[in-house]
């Protein structure tokens, strides 16, 4: 297969920062996405719907001219970021304000900006009482914050402490398990009622833990949750590979500036917003399952969030091309996912 064309995708899992930074990667995600879910770890948060309204015509603002005129359309779903003082009232505003879509779940400290959130979820539990009866998606970083359980071991643990314990109370709750990365949480996600569903990465698709140490310390490869062992990237490509509605895409593209993550301390986070729907391809041609790409990329998430399905089309072409080493970010400089490599496919202008 040489070219692909297939309904224009959504990104249900997307950081897009703020200001200069934020115009810097918006054109990547607009030039392949109809709309995105904007996650809300922005410094201060996101926790209220008058600031995802502001967010959101902050975003609009700084729209290449060319979704701006009506060309290509490009739509922010916003979400709220839970705290342990979300109150029912501002679930209720979320809910009539039609902007936002969902309300994020980080539990506090388990990544980049998540310092506000949530200590014990069942501080959160009138929130999300109140999202079970509207019917507000939460999604979840499904991280264990345990100094003492292994980082690789986190979010298996988190099924057990966290997620099972929160469906038993709250089982109408629709739970999307976010950038889910281990062969336990594609099990928890089959097995579970309509309702819960989980997005994946394309660098989780492609990449396992090895990916950060080949020949010495790659930080552009470490996100959270981080890249785990070969068994569970292959029990990821299965899950998109059996075509299950449960399973949608989520880039979690997380831009940081290069110097801050080639240093003694590096920040979380892969930028793949660049090269997203390429990766992907990529990863469903190694399955031998690029017929599955348009369902996973462009229908299953619209579905969940019931959104109508996007009309436009993308076209992929088979083509070799190099990643650039770096790409403008503001006053800094952003180093893409596979920066100086291949990718096999490329979008069509
Ligand atoms: C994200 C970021 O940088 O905002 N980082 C990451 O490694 N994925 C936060 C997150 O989604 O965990
Ligand atoms: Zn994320």
């Amino acid at each position: 297969m040489h070219q692909l064309t297939f309904t224009r995708p959504d990104d249900w899992h997307l950081h897009l920062r703020d200001g200069t930074l934020m115009q810097a990667v918006l054109p990547d995600t607009v030039r392949q996405f109809a709309r995105a879910i904007v996650m809300p770890n922005l410094k201060p948060p996101v926790t209220s719907t008058a600031q995802a309204q502001s967010y959101r015509t902050r975003i609009i603002a700084a729209l290449p001219d060319i979704a701006k005129s009506g060309g290509t359309k490009f739509e922010p779903l916003m979400t709220l970021y839970l705290t342990d003082n979300t109150s029912a009232e501002e679930i209720k505003r979320a809910k009539q304000s039609g902007i936002v879509h969902a309300v994020k779940y980080y539990p506090a400290g388990a990544t980049t900006n998540s310092d506000a959130g949530v200590t014990d979820i069942r501080k959160a539990y009138s929130a999300l009482e109140e999202m079970q009866r509207c019917g507000m998606p939460l999604l979840v970083h499904g991280e264990v914050t345990d100094k003492n359980v292994d980082v690789f071991d986190r979010e298996t643990v988190f099924i057990e402490r966290v997620m099972i314990p929160l469906l038993r109370d709250l089982p109408q709750l629709r739970v999307v398990f976010e950038h889910i990365t281990t062969r336990d949480a594609v099990q928890f996600v089959t097995g579970a009622p309509d309702h819960v569903a989980a997005t994946i990465t394309a660098h989780h698709l492609l990449y396992n833990r090895n990916a950060m140490f080949s020949g010495g310390l790659r930080p552009h490869y470490y996100c959270l949750p981080v890249l785990k062992r070969e068994v569970h990237r292959e029990a990821l490509g299965k899950a998109v590979v059996g075509g299950n509605p449960k399973f949608f895409l989520g880039t979690d593209s997380a831009p940081h500036a290069q110097h801050t993550k080639e240093t003694a301390c590096g920040c979380a986070g892969c930028y793949t917003a660049h090269t997203a729907i390429e990766l992907y391809a990529e990863a469903f041609e190694q399955l031998n399952a690029l017929d599955k790409l348009e369902a996973f990329a462009s229908f299953y998430g619209a579905d969940y969030y019931h959104l109508p399905r996007n009309t436009g089309k993308i076209t992929l072409n088979k083509e070799n091309w190099r990643v650039p080493d770096s790409l403008p970010f503001g006053e800094h400089k952003l180093v893409p996912l596979r920066a100086g490599e291949n990718v096999a496919w490329k979008i069509g202008g």
